[in-house]
């Protein structure tokens, strides 16, 4: 800066700009302070209310960003089956993930053989011809980018192995016995633990099963499997889960995802999706029954999201784990009809299943819920009480489509199915769908055919921007309450080049208010997709992400939390004197008695709140509120990584008229406890 030529020497002039610069800044502070004067009036009305879903906030799983393979199901080996195939990622195949061993002078060969599979649903076993062992010929696994293994802990491998007859490959000396090393190796060949099998003749398929300890904590190990002696093995279904599993289940669920989920305190849970549900053209519809049984017998099948679904978290598993985490099981099965949008049979558009096929693939439907809820000595109860669940699962909800093309033949199809559940299983409420989008022909054509059979509830679809959930907080007050009810089964804001921000995870705060408000008629909701593993997405933004070894859950996570935890089944009218990027909702929760009020400032300033309890006796009680609030709205967390943002729990004095000031960029709960 210039100095100005006068007589004041360059201190005095600095001292008189400073004091300039400290008016303004007073000035300044002093017109935010009016500004922030601004105090809005939040009012409850305690003395009315509306009973609302007491389900409202749920979760949506699908097997998409290896969310099931390589995410949640806790099977560390990739490709444990040998039939990864090139219609999945054109350089895939049989042996992905693997790699031939031959250690130390070893000599041999591999195969991938199809001659005599564990079963039909499994065709393929890796088929190894062992001629000098030297140190050992054999196969590793480097699992999903790497197997995690932690000091002191216990993994459960199995596999499956049949010992060839002499002469068969040219192999010319009988084996009765061969012995297999089992361990757990670095990728740079330190052994982290060792167990010995041993195969034995007659030559039929036999289950090996062995325990390994990790001797150090490795992000990154493989699995080693070699053959101690000379001879011809087939192997197939080469497994190895943690101990730990999520509730110490076989088969089970990877612990810390798990238990990421369950700590939503989710009311429901759809499953399989989602696209993969309708699936990529008639043969790749997701068979419920493919997916149930001892997992060596399971149809595993290539995903839509373009790589391997084993399908070992099926129907079984997933039921199981609605239990364990107190959901709601809420499947989803294709109505009859392919995704319009597959991807490998772009252009073909949906395919109907043959109307001669439709008896047969109703009763799956029809087979689901006896399956579920049967009678353990009806056929498919049976099942289920032989998979080790002879209590009956409790389904009260099936959906049947997603997304798909209001067309005549979805709606053909659609209609037979449902009159079939309705004439058999009146009990069940199912679900229907309207399309991918929150408007448009589909969602109309939907709708009115949903109205038309008195189709009790129905899935709307939306991806949108923060402003657009903001904008359409309304969407709802208006909806007819005569007609089906609604479950808003797929939803995420994102933000520019979709990405999941502090402002998208606040705009979903919002909506989710409106929705509590019309709870009456708005019976579910899934912000969509749940999971995602880094460096394995098809699609964002998503909920939690995770790795190996890590989970990150993002804001949005916790704003899904903050309203599981904080459900209620009344909902208390609440005005605001100021809708602008603000919105509040109240409900009541019966169990506890307890009053919650959430309170979303989308404002990147404070916003001063007068909060009236009307009708709330004996007031002031205990209340908490827990905040979640980043003073920086874009802060994105794209691809997980430490959430910018995170719940804070602490007391707070209320009183029937109270002032609080909601920060930037925040979502309140605030809880009343009724004792
Ligand atoms: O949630 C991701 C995908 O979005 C679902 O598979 C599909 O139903 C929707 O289009």
């Amino acid at each position: 800066m210039k100095l100005p030529k006068t007589n004041v020497s360059p201190t005095a002039f600095t001292n008189s700009m400073n004091r300039i610069k400290i008016v303004l800044l007073c000035t300044i502070s002093a017109l935010a302070l009016a500004a922030r004067a601004e105090t809005t009036t939040v009012t409850v009305d305690a003395n009315a209310g509306k009973p609302i879903s007491p389900d409202l906030v749920g979760i949506f799983f699908e097997d998409l960003n290896y969310a099931a393979d390589g995410g949640l199901y806790a099977e560390l080996v990739q490709n444990r089956s040998f039939e990864y195939s090139a219609t999945e990622q054109p350089s895939w195949g049989p042996l992905t993930g693997w790699e031939f061993l031959k250690r130390g002078g070893g000599a041999g060969e591999l195969w991938v053989d199809s001659s005599g599979p564990i079963h039909p649903n499994n065709p393929h076993s890796a088929l190894i011809q062992i001629t000098s062992v030297g140190d050992g010929v054999g196969l590793s696994n480097s699992g999903f980018d790497g197997i995690p293994v932690k000091a002191g802990e216990q993994y459960d491998f199995s596999v499956f192995a049949r010992l060839l007859n002499v002469g068969d490959r040219g192999h010319s000396k009988p084996v009765g016995k061969l012995p297999l090393s089992v361990r757990l190796e670095t990728k740079d060949g330190v052994v982290l633990g060792e167990a010995g099998v041993q195969a034995s003749s007659p030559a039929d398929w036999k289950q090996l099963t062995a325990t390994l300890t990790a001797s150090q904590t490795v992000p990154d190990a493989r699995l080693v499997v070699l053959a101690k002696e000379p001879g011809l093995i087939a192997l197939d279904e080469v497994s190895l889960f943690p101990q730990k599993t999520f509730k110490g289940r076989k088969n089970g669920l990877r612990a810390d995802l798990a238990q990421a989920i369950a700590d939503l305190h989710p009311k429901f849970m759809r499953f399989p999706g989602g696209c993969l549900t309708h699936g990529d053209g008639l043969g790749n519809i997701y068979r419920w029954k493919d997916t149930i049984g001892p997992v060596e017998q399971r149809k595993g099948q290539a995903n839509i999201w373009r790589y391997h679904q084993s399908v070992g978290l099926g129907y079984f598993e997933y039921f199981q784990f609605c239990e364990d985490i107190g959901a709601k099981p809420l499947p989803v099965l294709a109505a009859g009809v392919s995704c319009q949008n597959s991807t490998r049979t772009r252009g073909t558009g949906q395919q109907c299943i043959p109307m001669a096929d439709m008896p047969a693939y109703i009763q799956d439907v029809l087979d689901l819920i006896e399956w579920a809820n049967g009678p353990t000595n009806s056929i498919w109860g049976a099942k289920r009480a032989a998979a080790g669940h002879p209590a009956p699962f409790g389904l009260k909800y099936l959906g049947v489509g997603n997304e798909d093309k209001q067309t005549d033949g979805f709606r053909e199809r659609f209609q037979m199915i449902y009159e079939a559940i309705r004439a058999k299983h009146p009990e069940i409420t199912v679900v229907g769908t309207v399309g991918p989008a929150p408007s448009g022909e589909d969602f109309d054509l939907g709708w009115k055919f949903a109205g038309q059979l008195h189709v009790p509830i129905v899935d709307e679809h939306y991806y949108q921007s923060p402003e657009w959930f903001w904008d359409h907080l309304n969407r709802y007050d208006h909806y007819d309450r005569a007609k089906p009810k609604v479950y808003v089964g797929e939803y995420a804001a994102h933000d520019a080049k979709r990405r999941s921000t502090q402002r998208a995870a606040l705009a979903e705060a919002a909506y989710l208010t409106s929705l509590e408000k019309n709870g009456d008629v708005v019976h579910f909701a899934s912000y969509a997709p749940l999971l995602a593993r880094r460096g394995h997405t098809q699609w964002t933004p998503d909920m939690i992400y995770f790795n190996g070894t890590d989970v990150f859950p993002t804001i949005s996570y916790y704003v899904q939390q903050l309203f599981g935890l904080n459900a209620g089944d009344t909902c208390l009218p609440t005005a605001v004197s100021d809708s602008n990027e603000f919105a509040a909702s109240s409900v009541r929760d019966s169990k506890t008695g307890d009053l919650i009020v959430k309170l979303v400032n989308g404002a990147n300033t404070p916003r001063p709140l007068r909060i009236e309890l009307n009708g709330v006796a004996t007031l002031p009680r205990s209340a908490t509120k827990t905040v979640l609030t980043g003073a920086n709205a874009d802060v994105a967390n794209p691809d997980g990584g430490v959430p910018a943002a995170k719940p804070e729990v602490s007391p707070i004095e209320v009183g029937p008229v109270f002032d609080y000031e909601a920060p930037a960029n925040s979502l309140t709960v605030i809880r009343v406890q009724s004792k």
